[in-house]
């Protein structure tokens, strides 16, 4: 299933990050600050369990989460989504894989990976740039073999032909973007797109 967010807050704030003019530090707030409304969305069909509290007024019947969370950024760019749904899920964990993709072949390379227990976990998986998808599905595939089975795939800016792509190898994904763009350039980047997602987080040209 594809959930493109189209929401105003998250569009006014895409397209700061559009823009080629904003700062490192503005584009990384930004960013922080999509992935935080996103994860609000994301989250909506997390399990939860009966909790009863005592409030001031007696005791109450509720809800609380009733399974781990488990963030993996696709490193480098990732990472810039991780803080902001921390903020909202404070006991979210945290693994880690590295991806690469070769300027020429367009091919993703693995370069690292550690993983907490994601067997019983609602794993969301996080990169900002959803281009010819190659990344996401080697990472996803990845994370299933470490034992995931509940995953969603979180992204910024995405294109058909990455969806397509997802789609066809993780049919049992749901895909979350804030943008579906038109297409890719003859290098294999997103047009309109936002430009090298890792360079212009951590300052990198
Ligand atoms: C970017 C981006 C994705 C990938 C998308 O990472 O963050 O991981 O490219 O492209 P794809 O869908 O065609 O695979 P990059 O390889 O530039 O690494 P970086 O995050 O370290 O900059
Ligand atoms: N990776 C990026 O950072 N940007 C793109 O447009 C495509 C892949």
């Amino acid at each position: 299933m594809l959930t493109v967010f189209n929401h105003p807050l998250i569009t006014h704030k895409l397209a700061l990050m559009r823009d080629k003019n904003t700062s490192t530090k503005d584009f990384a707030q930004q960013l922080d600050e999509i992935a935080g409304l996103m994860a609000f969305e994301v989250s909506r069909d997390l399990p939860t369990k009966e909790k009863r509290v005592e409030t001031p007024m007696g005791p109450c019947v509720t809800e609380e989460l009733a399974s781990d969370v488990v963030l993996v950024p696709i490193l480098r760019a990732g990472l810039g989504m991780v803080d902001g749904i921390r903020d909202l899920i404070p006991t979210a964990k945290v693994g880690f894989i590295g991806m690469f993709r070769n300027e020429k072949t367009l091919q993703p390379k693995e370069y690292f990976a550690k993983f907490p227990d994601m067997s019983n976990a609602t794993v969301m998986v996080l990169d900002p740039m959803l281009a010819t998808g190659g990344s996401a599905s080697a990472a996803l595939t990845k994370i299933k073999e470490r034992g995931a089975k509940n995953i969603k795939l979180v992204c910024l800016v995405g294109v058909p032909e990455g969806v397509k792509r997802i789609e066809e190898d993780h049919p049992d994904v749901d895909i979350y973007l804030a943008a579906l763009d038109e297409k890719l350039n003859e290098i294999g980047y997103i047009v309109p797109g936002l430009g090298d997602a890792g360079d212009r987080i951590f300052g990198t040209k």
